[in-house]
């Protein structure tokens, strides 16, 4: 079954095509299930809760006796094999952590005297305009001044820094898996030659873009994974970019003084716009810090890893032209990672792209080529792409079989 056919309305598929679609959602739905037992089985060792570890255990073994009597194997897709524990489990949690509590404590020392309420009131406000916030971030509907309310900022950098920043690292972590997972699987061989890729060039990554970083989640993921990876080498340079840059600095300036010189050497933030395109006057400042300072001209981009997060699904497909422009001027070897809540805008962004950009799912999805045609995933939907040189396609044998697998 193809991506073309997942996308297209059920009426308008053959009885084969309806039958294939009906089975993957199945098998996501089964996936989604299991992982939920994992959660609770975690859950139930750290709590030291011995029976409900024991009957989430069993239920567990009974689900798995079932599928594979069903002739369904979880196999390597179960979510325990990856290296993302989800949350506190995450081998990045306790660095990501530290720096989220100490970012908290900064950002609300700095905080105006006269503006202070009693503890609690500040919680509630701040707990109540983040998720208004949020509600209208997850249906687009989100607008320029609803970020120029500090209390929903605040609230909203409680709520998602450190899952978002964890996302981010583990995420990073699975290419290593996914480069040396070996199966005599058609597409996964093409997504270990490419994986490999990817791997080794984020031993090299020096500089990083966020686009829409909001708190500066993102960064922070990618920057802690790197000190993990290369411990004695820093980022080189981060630059952080949002449309609400003058009101998420409150929070992204301290942030500064968190990471530097630690894990990284130079940040800098400005304003950019993803609804226009990169070369609009209004993504002039963000171009300029995108590209080298010794470049000749703010056309030339030089940044190692762009990382968007939760912003193609608030924009919905507004963020086309950015992106083609983008993408289209980037050199050959950079990344690319994309993170949403479903894989929605994602097909679309390999749709634009998959004549100059080789692709990998970092999610739920990773090692079960059949389910990355849907948009649900046992949690978010993650993709790393890599610019490619024009000669750099794959092997041949790889893009025939390729080719005949999502026929
Ligand atoms: C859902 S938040 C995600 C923030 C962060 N990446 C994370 O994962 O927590 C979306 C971010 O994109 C920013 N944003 C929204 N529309 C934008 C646009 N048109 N251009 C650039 N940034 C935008 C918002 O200010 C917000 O910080």
């Amino acid at each position: 079954m193809s991506s073309y056919s997942m996308q297209r309305p059920n009426q308008e598929l053959s009885a084969e095509e309806k039958e294939a679609k009906r089975e993957l959602k199945k098998r996501l739905k089964r996936s989604v299930r299991r992982r939920k037992l994992e959660v609770r089985l975690q859950q139930a060792k750290t709590r030291k809760n011995k029976s409900l570890e024991e009957e989430t255990r069993k239920a567990l073994d009974r689900m798995d006796q079932e599928s594979r009597s069903n002739g369904h194997d979880f196999g390597v897709g179960k979510v325990s094999d990856d290296p993302d524990r989800q949350g506190c489990g995450s081998v990045f949690f306790p660095a990501i952590e530290q720096i989220y509590h100490k970012l908290l404590q900064l950002v609300d020392s700095e905080e105006n005297p006269s503006e202070k309420k009693s503890l609690q009131e500040l919680k509630r406000i701040r707990n109540d305009e983040s998720k208004t916030l949020l509600q209208n971030m997850t249906k687009g509907t989100q607008e320029r001044v609803m970020f120029q309310n500090y209390a929903a900022l605040r609230g909203y950098t409680r709520l998602k820094f450190n899952e978002r920043a964890v996302l981010v690292a583990d995420s990073l972590a699975r290419v290593e898996s996914l480069a040396k997972f070996s199966q005599s699987d058609v597409e996964t061989s093409r997504e270990q030659t490419v994986a490999g890729r990817l791997w080794e060039k984020l031993h090299q990554i020096r500089s990083l873009c966020s686009i829409g970083c909001g708190p500066g989640c993102d960064a922070v993921g990618v920057a802690v994974f790197l000190s993990k990876l290369k411990p004695r080498r820093n980022l080189e340079r981060a630059v952080l970019f949002d449309w609400a840059m003058p009101d998420w600095s409150r929070i992204v300036h301290p942030l500064e003084s968190l990471l530097l010189p630690l894990y990284i050497d130079s940040l800098e933030t400005d304003s950019c716009n993803v609804l226009v395109d990169w070369s609009n006057e209004e993504n002039e400042a963000a171009r300029r810090l995108a590209s080298d300072s010794r470049a000749r001209s703010d056309q030339e981009i030089s940044v190692d890893l762009f990382v968007t997060s939760y912003l193609l699904s608030e924009t919905r497909e507004r963020w086309h032209s950015f992106y083609d422009s983008l993408t289209d001027r980037a050199p050959a070897g950079t990344l690319f990672l994309f993170a949403e809540p479903t894989a929605w805008q994602l097909h679309t962004v390999i749709e634009r792209c998959e004549k100059k950009m080789d692709f990998v799912w970092l999610d739920s999805s990773m090692h079960q080529p059949e389910l990355q045609l849907l948009e649900g995933r046992v949690g978010p939907a993650v993709l790393l792409g890599i610019k490619r040189v024009e000669s750099d396609t794959l092997p041949q044998k790889d893009c025939e079989r390729f080719e005949a697998s999502t026929r």
